[in-house]
């Protein structure tokens, strides 16, 4: 049987995860897609580095057109990171019409319509799962869970090492700087971890989940930002006495037609779910008009949960190759937003 032939850019936190799914998950995976999955080439920075799977070391490249021009790879996953040389790596993949699976939410928040318009142009598939909120399937239930009704409101926690932080100095008194270290060292971090403490990462992911939600083009820019580099333990005591835990929360709202998205450190009364959501874990609360409160919650970042998360997207465009239908799934050809302003 011909396997399907996948070309791995990076062999990090999450391409390491990636590699540990597909091999240890081989033949649950290969009843699902009808045939192997193989992972033929890996690109890496470094190949002489220790890395925390076996890998042959004849697939590893340091060389990404090497793998994004090899006619004999048929799905390129990207978990490398960055934004303008992967956008030239990924369009390049798609123009010569491979599949794409990515975990980067810099590059989906940044370029994903042009990325997903040459997606559609070439009958390529790009799935994008991993790139909010690591192991929760929130991308999928946004664009066919909740394809039947109109939401006015998705809120979460979608940065895990800012929530990993927070519950550390509010449960233990632990001080920033140490847990900010601690969760670099669990592989939760962004490279640059500026953007997760300064609320970049949340907001990128909440441009892309009101984008999905309200159906309607939300970009970077439209995102009120603020982080937690500024909270001290007294912020967090306080609001603890008033009876409100301390979040870093991403919120997301419609009102007719006009939308108004931020991200920045909440009060959330501790009688609110969300406000029980500790350590790496994620939530997103998605309101409805039809179906009214539900929320979705899990690991936000971390190597095999982030995994599980870019290996089912490996599946379904394996399996959509195997119908025949890929680039038929919705693409981002939304109409403009508009935001909400202080006058309305
Ligand atoms: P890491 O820094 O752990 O891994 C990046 C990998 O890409 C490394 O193997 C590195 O090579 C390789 N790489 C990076 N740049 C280059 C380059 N220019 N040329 C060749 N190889 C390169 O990152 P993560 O695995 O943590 O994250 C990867 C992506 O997934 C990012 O977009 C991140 O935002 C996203 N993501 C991460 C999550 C997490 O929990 N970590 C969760 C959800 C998404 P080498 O090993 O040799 O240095
Ligand atoms: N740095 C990100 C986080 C990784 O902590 O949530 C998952 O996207």
């Amino acid at each position: 049987m011909k396997p399907v032939k996948v070309g791995l850019l990076g062999l990090g936190t999450v391409g390491t995860g990636v590699v540990r799914i597909v091999e240890g998950h081989q033949e649950d995976l290969q009843s699902q897609v009808g045939s192997p999955i193989s992972i033929s080439k890996i690109l890496v920075k470094d190949r002489a580095k220790q890395r925390g799977v076996s890998v042959d070391s004849a697939k590893l490249t340091e060389d990404p057109w090497e793998i994004v021009r090899d006619p004999e790879i048929d799905i390129v996953i990207e978990v490398m990171g960055g934004i303008d040389s992967t956008k030239e790596y990924l369009l390049e993949a798609l123009e010569r019409g491979k599949h794409v699976v990515t975990a980067n939410k810099d590059l989906m928040a940044l370029h994903g319509q042009e990325i997903l318009a040459k997606a559609a142009e070439k009958g390529c598939d790009v799935f994008y799962e991993a790139s909010v909120a690591g192991g929760i399937p929130i991308i999928r239930t946004l664009i066919e869970g909740f394809s039947s009704d109109r939401i006015t409101k998705i809120m979460g926690i979608v940065n895990g090492t800012t929530n990993y932080i927070l519950t550390k100095m509010s449960q233990e008194g632990a001080a920033y700087a140490d847990v900010l270290k601690e969760a670099q060292a669990l592989g939760y971090a962004e490279a640059d971890p500026t953007s997760d403490v300064e609320g970049l990462d949340a907001a990128r992911k909440m441009a892309i989940l009101s984008t999905l939600g309200f159906r309607a083009n939300v970009a970077l820019d439209d995102v009120d930002v603020k982080g937690i580099s500024s909270v001290t333990q007294e912020d967090i005591r306080y609001a603890r006495q008033l009876g409100y835990e301390l979040k870093l929360l991403g919120i997301a709202e419609r009102q007719d037609d006009y939308i108004s998205v931020g991200v920045q450190p909440t009060m959330v009364k501790k009688s609110h779910p969300i406000a029980a959501v500790n350590g790496v874990f994620n939530a997103v609360y998605v309101y409805g008009e039809a179906v009214g409160e539900t929320m979705f919650y899990g690991p936000g970042a971390g190597e095999m949960p982030t995994a599980t998360s870019v290996v089912a997207d490996l599946v379904a465009v394996a399996k959509n190759s195997k119908l025949g239908v890929n680039g038929r799934q919705a693409t981002l050809a939304y109409k403009e937003k508009k935001l909400k302003t202080d006058e309305q």
